[in-house]
This record gives structure tokens, C-alpha cells and sequence, in this order.
């Protein structure tokens, strides 16, 4: 993969666009906003991306024969796959396609929708991916240097080297996709890797330091809703202690910024750079509860610094949080920071709990990616040298079937109507929840009815306990002004009338599926099946529901 000759990249630029004269020439996916709630249009309707991450190294193809069954086992409809820097350019300015090519005739063969990951600049706060002529050049392509005059392994957001190298690397691979994939079999590409820095705030070479003893720029203090009167003549004075993570943000963000921007006038597919969790905040007087999350890269767009990226990076469509909360609260705490007015909210890399996708499509993520749900085991643990689970690093288990199994009822059950999920969270038409501890009953209004959601067997006899462990969730969606659509898992689902005289009666309850965007009735569900409401269990179970009152 090290040399492409100009013969060679004559055949394959010539072939890819003898493909492009043939195929039909799709609408270019988009991000649409109506009515305060996004979608992601692909062939110009909403498309839900039920998707899932492979690992950091199963994108070179001998690892996508063990891509592609775990996706299928899955039943995702969308692949996230890095694209490496370092393989996409392996000597500056020869640009080496084939993966890319490759990528793209798999996934279609596979009926597979791609996200592509572009591990440039920026991978988990490190350079790891640069190709090998920068990495051998550091005067050249710079790193952050720290408070002792160090370089740290990250690198330097005023490495103008750097940022012309992958500004210009990302606008050929995004003018790529636009001619080899008519199809639009990728539809979304992340900018980065969560970016940022590890261990240290900010870079303290020479030529950051003359910036941050330099103004601020006009578009932070308006972000950051810096109160008129505060400006002053350096982010010190402006920021205070939060003066090095607000800096390193905006560095970071406005170097990102300009990649993003330059593969966004090749080619305008939604762009969007992941978040670590928790990073230092910036502005803590904004909220003094403090930090909510715990810290990981400085520098990245975490928690309360959205504003700053979305003034220095306005050709990012989205920033997402990779949502790796073990918990309920620390899960939807993470949805609601990054599900704003100003960002639709998706999920690019998740852990966790399946019945975490409830939460995720209830607060109208327009995707959920879990991580590492590929079958490349990359480390193989003997059980019984296998540590509690807790204590793995959570790439340790990935790779592997029992890995991937947890998500796969819950992926067969929405891929036939994800379709459906999306255009009914569009039309701001669906609620759904999952179990919390100490939450035994949970109520979604629907205008004139309530839809009650409660866990446990017990809950089949009104005295709803919970589950042994939290893991219910469901899912109901308004479809006529008496009709629902109600799916889940481990939960019990009733309806009842907001009008308190009145009292819930089951019309017709049809178990069924979907198919091209068409309810396909299976059987009626009648006595025993509803007497007392909708139970959902390990199997996925999708119901439309009609009632009435008496
Ligand atoms: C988050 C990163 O974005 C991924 O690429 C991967 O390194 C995971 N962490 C590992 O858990």
C-alpha cells in the first residue's frame, strides 16, 4: 500500500468515473431542521442511523470479512469506519484511493450505508495517525508543547504545516467520495478523532503564548456570552482560571474548522467531530455545580464549550458526544447537553446498556453507533484469567460475538421501520424511555391519551416492581389520533385517556412488522395477550395499537 504510480491512480480516477457515468446520481444526504427537531435526509427522506463503530484498526480490507457478518448479525443499516492519514497519503501529495474504493463497493454488496471516520490530525488527543513523512518531521509538523517546555504526543493547533497537510489531504478524499459514490453510500464523514489533549490545557509554545496574550476574538466573547464591559486585551483577563481550556478550545476548534470547511466545499456531506466526555470546562462561571462529567482531552468539544466550536467551526453540522456513561443518569445527562437548539444530536460511539438506545431515540438522536462491534477479537483473554468486566478497558471485549449480541435484538427489531423512527421523531410524533433505578413506572402524554410504562413481572399484576436489573425500555409513537405504534423490551405498555371519566379499551391490537414503510399485520393480540396491557420481553415485539374509550 506504500507507492501508487501515476499510471495507476490514471486507471482507478478513470474507472471511478466510468462507474459515475452509469450510476444514477442520488441526492447528497443533508441535515434538515423543522419545528426545532433534525433529521437526516437520505434519498431525500429521514433516515434513522442504526448503526455501529468497528474497531480502530478493522478498516483495511483483510479485517472486512470480519466487519461485514457482525454487521449483518447485527442487523445495522450503517457502518462507522475510520479512514487512515496515513494509509490515504502515504507519500505527500500522492493520494492512494483503493481502500476507500474498496470500502465502498463492500458496503454496497452489503447493502450497507458507511459514516467514514477521518483519522487525521486528531485521534484520541494524539497524532498517531499523521502519515509517516510528518511524524519524522516534528519541526515541521509540530506538537503541543507543555508548561516545562516538553512536546507532548499531541499535536500543536498552530502547526500551520499541519493544518495546510490536512486541509488539504481531507478535501481530496471528500472530492473523491463526490465522484466515486453517486449512490451515496456514505452519508455522513467525522472530521477527526476526539480531538484535543490529554494531561495537558493547552499549548505553551512561543507562538501560542504571543496569541493567548492577545485579544480575544470577537465571535468567543459573543459565544461565550461574555458580558459586555468584560472584553479586555487577553484570555487571562477575559477567562480567569478557565483561560487555557477556553484557548485550547478555540485553537483546536478553529483548526478543525478550516478542514472541515475545505472538504465541505468538495463535497457538502454532513460533517461532524466526536466528543470525549467530560473535558475541563471552559467559562465555569456559567454553571458553578462544576464539572458534570469527568475530565479526558482538554481542548475538545466537551460540555459547556459547545459555543466556542460552534462559532470557530461553523462547517461542522454537528457535534456529538461519544456516550460511554454506564448509568442512566450520567447517559441522558450527556444527551441533553449535546441535543441543543443549535446541534442535532447523535450518538458515534456508545457502550453501555442496549435499552441506552430508548434513551438515545427518546431525546431524537438521529443515530447510535455502539463501539467495537466487529467480530476482530483483537485480544484474547483465557476466561479464566478474565478480570471482572468493570475492570477491562472497554476494547478488550470488543471484537468478539458476545460483544455484539446484546444489541442485536433490539437492532432486528427497529431496522425494518427505522425509516419510520426517524420520520415519526422528525414529526416530533414518538416518545421513548428506559428503565432507571427506582423508576418503576414511567408516563408519556399524547394529548388526549397517556401511554404508562412500567418494569418488572410484577408490573402484569399492577404492582410494578422493576426489573432485577434496570434493562426495560420502549418505545410509543403517535400514528392517528387513536392508533400507536409501540415496541420494547422487558416492560409493560398501557394507554389509558387524559380524561380522567374515561376509561382505555383496546380496539384492535395487531403484532405485525415492517416492510418498505408498510405495517405488516402477523396476528391479532387479544385476551391473555392484553387483558391488562402490552407486555414486551426478550423478544422483539412491534405492535399497532388502536383504542378507544367507555
Ligand atoms: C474512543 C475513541 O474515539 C475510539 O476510537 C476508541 O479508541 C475507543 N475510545 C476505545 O474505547
Amino acid at each position: 500500500m506504500r507507492k501508487i504510480s501515476g499510471f495507476v491512480a490514471v486507471v482507478i480516477a478513470s474507472t471511478a468515473l466510468a462507474a459515475f457515468a452509469q450510476v444514477k446520481e442520488r441526492p447528497i444526504p443533508r441535515i434538515m431542521k423543522k419545528d426545532g427537531r433534525y433529521a437526516l435526509l437520505v434519498d431525500d427522506a429521514p433516515y434513522f442511523l442504526l448503526a455501529a463503530q468497528v474497531n480502530n484498526s478493522s478498516g483495511w480490507p483483510a479485517m472486512l470479512p470480519q466487519v461485514w457478518p457482525a454487521m449483518e448479525f447485527l442487523h445495522a443499516n450503517t457502518v462507522e469506519i475510520p479512514v487512515y492519514w496515513e494509509q490515504f497519503e502515504p507519500r505527500q501529495g500522492q493520494f492512494d484511493y483503493r481502500i476507500v474504493d474498496t470500502l465502498l463497493t463492500q458496503a454496497r454488496a452489503h447493502q450497507m450505508r458507511l459514516v467514514l471516520l477521518w483519522f487525521g490530525t486528531w485521534k484520541n488527543g494524539n497524532p498517531h495517525y499523521v502519515p509517516e513523512w510528518m511524524k519524522l518531521d516534528p519541526e515541521r509538523y509540530p506538537y503541543v508543547v507543555d508548561k516545562s517546555g516538553h512536546p507532548a504526543d499531541s499535536p500543536s493547533p498552530f502547526a500551520a504545516a499541519s493544518l495546510q497537510a490536512d486541509t488539504r489531504a481531507f478535501a481530496a478524499f471528500m472530492r473523491h467520495l463526490r465522484t466515486a459514490d453517486p449512490q451515496r453510500t456514505v452519508l455522513m464523514v467525522q472530521v477527526e478523532n476526539e480531538p484535543g489533549t490529554g494531561g495537558n490545557l493547552r499549548d505553551y509554545s512561543a507562538p501560542a503564548q504571543k496569541l493567548f496574550d492577545g485579544p480575544v476574538p470577537a465571535d468567543v466573547l459573543k459565544a461565550m456570552q461574555v458580558p459586555p464591559g468584560a472584553s479586555s486585551p487577553n484570555w487571562q483577563e477575559v477567562f480567569g482560571p478557565d483561560a487555557d481550556v477556553c484557548f485550547h478550545n478555540w485553537a483546536v476548534a478553529k483548526y478543525i474548522g478550516q478542514v472541515a470547511a475545505a472538504g465541505k466545499a468538495a463535497y457538502p456531506l454532513p460533517l461532524y467531530v466526536n466528543a470525549a466526555p467530560g473535558t475541563h470546562r471552559c467559562a465555569a462561571w456559567r454553571d458553578p455545580a462544576g464539572p458534570a462529567l469527568p475530565s479526558y482531552q482538554d481542548g475538545g468539544p466537551s460540555d459547556n464549550n459547545l459555543p466556542i466550536w460552534k462559532a470557530a467551526a461553523p462547517a461542522l453540522d454537528m457535534i456529538s458526544p461519544d456516550d460511554y456513561a454506564r448509568d442512566a443518569a450520567g447517559y441522558i445527562k450527556m444527551l441533553e447537553i449535546y441535543g441543543r437548539n443549535d446541534n442535532p444530536l447523535f450518538i458515534p460511539e456508545t457502550g453501555g446498556s442496549p435499552r441506552f438506545f430508548f434513551f438515545a431515540v427518546g431525546h431524537q438522536a438521529i443515530g447510535f453507533s455502539p463501539f467495537g462491534l466487529d467480530f476482530t477479537r483483537i485480544k484474547e483473554i483465557p476466561d479464566a484469567a478474565r478480570p471482572k468486566e468493570e475492570l477491562l478497558p472497554p476494547w478488550a471485549l470488543t471484537g468478539t460475538k458476545e460483544f455484539v449480541a446484546p444489541f442485536a435484538p433490539t437492532y432486528r427489531m427497529i431496522a425494518p421501520m427505522a425509516r419510520e423512527i426517524a420520520r415519526l421523531n422528525y414529526e416530533g410524533k414518538l416518545q421513548a424511555v428506559a428503565e432507571e433505578p427506582g423508576k418503576v413506572t414511567q408516563t408519556l402524554s399524547f394529548g388526549a391519551w397517556e401511554a404508562t410504562v412500567s418494569y418488572g413481572v410484577w408490573a402484569r399484576y399492577g404492582r410494578p416492581a422493576g426489573n432485577p436489573q434496570p434493562m426495560g425500555g420502549a418505545l410509543v409513537a403517535q400514528l392517528q389520533d387513536n392508533q400507536f405504534l409501540v415496541a420494547g423490551f422487558y416492560s409493560r405498555v398501557d394507554f389509558r385517556p387524559a380524561a380522567a371519566e374515561r376509561h382505555r379499551r383496546f380496539l384492535r391490537v395487531e403484532e405485525g412488522t415492517y416492510e418498505n414503510g408498510v405495517f405488516k399485520f402477523r396476528r391479532v393480540l387479544n385476551g391473555d395477550q392484553t387483558d391488562g396491557g402490552l407486555d414486551f420481553s426478550s423478544e422483539p415485539l412491534v405492535l399497532r395499537v388502536s383504542v378507544t374509550t367507555y
